[in-house]
């Protein structure tokens, strides 16, 4: 073995330095605007179901106490809706977390890992932070995933596949029969992971449920879900990973830090899960405003990526960033799509209807301004 200068793995100096997302206080901070629109994250606008709130309020006397560890009531009430077995189940502190566990779980150095390119940054990060190999697989046109560019992504070195559907940032989804076409293509000595961290909102835009697919499937999978988007959770850090076997959901439980989701968590989506209703609104609610908003950004000239997220996308055929920083100075926050070759491209989380006419506003002045 060769002695090293520094305490740190070389991969460590790779990797792109950790930043976080800014947040509203320092956006008053910095430029002292009172009003800040977070449209910058895919967060709901609007507060989580009444029940979860309270679930929150009861269980604050008794933050004394490390949680249940496991989670088991939250797992029983997805079992139930699921038809997933309680011991195929585990948490995490958001999906985020758990995506990093399957790339833990199966990334040793030089293994492959297919992904969609742009998509969720996390996918590439937890595998360069393994010492994987990232094998990126180009999205389709209409925004989705690529099914015949992942499965040709595949080589012998690969041990791991995700797919993002609806895909962040684009919001492009795919229909049965590609997901068909792309559960059966990939090996057995594979894990695939189907990232549905917008799940709720593709079913709604005509979506379908994966698991029945998944349930043909002889090699290993785990799909990843959330009560951060559409039930509004997500400060509360609650993500869950639905998988094909105890042997894979026990691998993932391996790097759980024993009390990492808080009894709070558990029972708030608990509780989330409970109100259908609620979570039906704000379901309805954010495709409104992507209607608006893709009507808005078409009255701009702008040809908006098909969504079936919290989201949009819309490539302003511009750089993007001085409008970024222009909407910001103003308090309103979107996203680029952080990918080289998109630097041209916008990502809008659907807010409030106050938030579509102000960021559809911002946006006309910013576009007439520098036509
Ligand atoms: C595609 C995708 N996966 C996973 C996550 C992680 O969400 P959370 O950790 O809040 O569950 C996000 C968050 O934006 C996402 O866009």
């Amino acid at each position: 073995m060769t002695a090293r200068a520094s305490c740190l793995r070389p991969v460590i100096a790779a990797l792109p330095k950790g930043g976080y997302p800014v947040t509203a206080v320092e956006l008053e901070r910095v430029h002292g605007v009172g009003q800040v629109r977070m449209l910058h994250l895919n967060e709901s606008p609007l507060a989580p179901s009444p029940r979860a709130i309270a679930a929150i309020a009861a269980g604050a006397g008794t933050v004394n106490r490390y949680p249940e560890a496991a989670g088991a009531k939250l797992a029983e009430a997805l079992s139930q809706r699921t038809g997933v077995a309680v011991d195929c189940m585990m948490f995490g502190v958001g999906s985020d977390e758990l995506l990093h566990f399957c790339c833990a779980a199966t990334l040793d150095d030089g293994d492959g890992c297919v992904l969609p390119e742009p998509s969720f940054p996390r996918y590439k990060a937890s595998t360069r932070l393994m010492g994987g190999v990232i094998q990126a697989a180009k999205l389709r046109a209409d925004g989705a995933n690529d099914p015949d560019a992942l499965l040709a992504a595949i080589d012998d070195s690969t041990r791991l596949l995700f797919v993002c559907n609806p895909n962040n940032p684009s919001g492009g989804l795919l229909d049965a029969a590609d997901l068909e076409r792309l559960i059966a293509g990939v090996p057995d000595r594979v894990l695939l992971v189907l990232d549905e961290a917008y799940w709720e909102f593709g079913l709604a835009a005509g979506g379908i449920d994966t698991l029945p697919l998944l349930a043909k499937r002889q090699g290993p999978w785990v799909v990843l879900r959330t009560f951060s988007k559409a039930y509004a959770l997500a400060g509360i850090r609650v993500g869950y990973a639905l998988c094909s076997s105890p042997e894979i959901a026990g691998a993932l439980a391996k790097f759980k830090n024993t009390f990492s989701v808080t009894n709070l968590a558990y029972e708030a989506a608990l509780a989330a899960l409970d109100d259908q209703d609620h979570l039906r609104q704000l379901v309805d609610g954010c495709r409104e405003q992507l209607a608006r908003l893709d009507a808005g950004l078409r009255a701009l000239g702008l040809t908006p990526l098909p969504t079936a997220a919290n989201f949009i996308s819309a490539d302003l055929q511009r750089p993007v960033a001085p409008v970024i920083e222009a909407l910001k100075a103003g308090g309103i926050l979107i996203r680029d799509w952080r990918e080289a070759g998109y630097e041209t491209f916008i990502r809008i989380t659907a807010g409030t209807a106050e938030d579509t006419d102000a960021v559809l506003e911002a946006l006309r002045r910013e576009l007439t301004r520098n036509a």
